[in-house]
């Protein structure tokens, strides 16, 4: 909605005369106002220039909001800290893809709409042989993910929402398994087909670890962990990975192939990746003695080394998902009868020390989701290389929301940012 525009004054340049133009502001229902630049370069020839989209909005979007410096999320409105207290994950994904939270029948149904799609085509298991035992499951996740567009695109219409739900509960559905399968090819197990009559966390949890030769019971109080953490890693609005799964997107591409691209981003260390960057920090760091030398690393602009699982783009506060992510830490430690874990206090340790130290109050640099993650699958016996796979499978339900935002949006245009050109003017040959 517009209610007041903003006047910008620019220089004469390159012929053109001085000149003052109106923007438009964009009011949201929450957060700052934007300044609607669409038609700037038509108005006065110039663009904006903005690397790493430090102030720039991509799109509109009705699923998921922040307020960084109050460290409060919604889902659909929804304040974080109520839905992992009452919901599912289930009732996550139905809210962030329908906007409302299921009734019991809505969510019956939708249970047994993704439970319909969970195992992978046998054809789609063959590509797992091709990888190499060592290859990192997230290289395994962006080759199987996008392998799938090779089995669901000739029939695929992406303008008809119905097709598009398909597509969607398809990825819901098969994340987990080609994750677990990941897993199970490393470790040279059979693969476990999925278990229709388990919920989403414990049937994750029973692929990675039940074998053929004898029963496996998930623990539920790990299964209930795992659940919160599939909530609180299910959207964060437009991070880089859905940032890029957009993009991606908004030239019609199949979703499967996108969804693979939004795998992709979140392998970095300074996205997904920083969960396990942070495991091997902390055994890095080693002892509680060592943590003022890695501090001063961390600060000294020198050294490429960073607090791993501190600072956030949005955050300048603490981050809501770390505290839910410590609590739900001590109550897995609990469950599994461990009463000191080493890293558990170097964390913590670690967290009190930065918290108290001017660089990081004056950068408002916290801990972030990724900070307590690690050491909750760690706890739960899931191998470091894995823990970004993880976010990958609770992170496909944002990509999915965002995808399918995007392609119904009659005003959608493909993303095509321009570039401030720094190169060589014309040469002579
Ligand atoms: N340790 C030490 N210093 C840091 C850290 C850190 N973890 N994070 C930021 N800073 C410093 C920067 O050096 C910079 O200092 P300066 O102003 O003196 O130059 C200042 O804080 C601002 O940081 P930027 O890098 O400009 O912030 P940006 O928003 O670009 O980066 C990011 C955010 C990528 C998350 C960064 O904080 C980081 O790399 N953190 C560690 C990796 C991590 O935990 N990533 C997970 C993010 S959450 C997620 O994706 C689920």
């Amino acid at each position: 909605m517009t209610h007041k525009t903003a006047k910008l004054i620019l220089p004469g340049s390159r012929g053109n005369h001085e000149q003052t133009i109106e923007l438009p502001i964009l009011h949201g229902n929450l957060g700052p106002d934007v300044i609607d630049v669409t038609s700037l370069y038509t108005k006065t020839g110039y663009y904006t220039y903005d690397p790493g989209f430090m102030s720039t909005g991509s799109c509109s979007s009705e699923i998921c909001y922040i307020d960084g410096d109050k460290g409060i999320l919604l889902y659909r409105g929804y304040p974080i800290e109520k839905l992992v207290e009452s919901y599912d994950f289930m009732d996550v994904t139905y809210l962030l893809l329908n906007s409302n939270l299921p009734d019991q029948q809505q969510k019956n149904e939708f249970v047994n709409a993704i439970n319909f799609h969970t195992m992978l085509h046998e054809q789609v298991i063959n590509f797992f042989q091709g990888f190499r035992r060592d290859a990192h499951p997230m290289a395994i996740m962006v080759g199987v993910v996008g392998a799938l567009s090779s089995f669901y695109h000739d029939s695929l219409n992406i303008h008809d929402p119905i097709e598009r739900s398909l597509a969607s509960y398809r990825l819901i559905a098969k994340a987990p398994t080609i994750a677990a399968m990941a897993y199970k090819y490393s470790m040279g197990h059979p693969f476990i087909y999925p278990q229709n009559h388990l919920d989403y966390a414990t049937n994750f949890l029973h692929m990675m670890f039940a074998v053929p030769t004898s029963d496996y019971k998930v623990n539920h109080v790990l299964a209930k962990a795992m659940d919160r953490i599939f909530i609180l890693h299910a959207d964060h609005e437009q991070n880089a990975s859905t940032s890029t799964v957009r993009i991606a997107g908004s030239s019609g591409a199949n979703p499967f192939a996108c969804i693979a691209a939004g795998v992709a981003s979140l392998w970095g260390p300074a996205h997904g990746g920083a969960n396990e960057a942070v495991l091997n920090m902390l055994h890095k760091i080693g002892k509680c003695k060592n943590i003022p030398e890695y501090i001063q690393k961390a600060k000294n602009k020198d050294d490429p080394f960073l607090l791993m699982g501190f600072g956030h783009r949005v955050y300048k506060n603490y981050d809501p998902r770390a505290k839910i992510m410590r609590e739900t830490c001590h109550e897995v430690l609990e469950a599994l009868g461990i009463k000191n874990d080493p890293l558990l206090d170097l964390a913590i340790e670690l967290e009190r020390i930065a918290l108290e130290d001017d660089y990081f109050i004056e950068r408002k640099l916290y801990p972030n989701v990724d900070f307590y993650s690690g050491i909750i699958f760690k706890a739960m016996g899931i191998p470091t290389s894995m823990f970004t796979a993880l976010f990958a499978v609770a992170r496909t339900v944002g990509w999915v929301s965002h995808w399918n935002e995007m392609v119904a949006d009659p005003r959608q245009k493909i993303s095509r940012p321009r570039q401030l050109y720094t190169g060589f003017k014309v040469r002579r040959l």
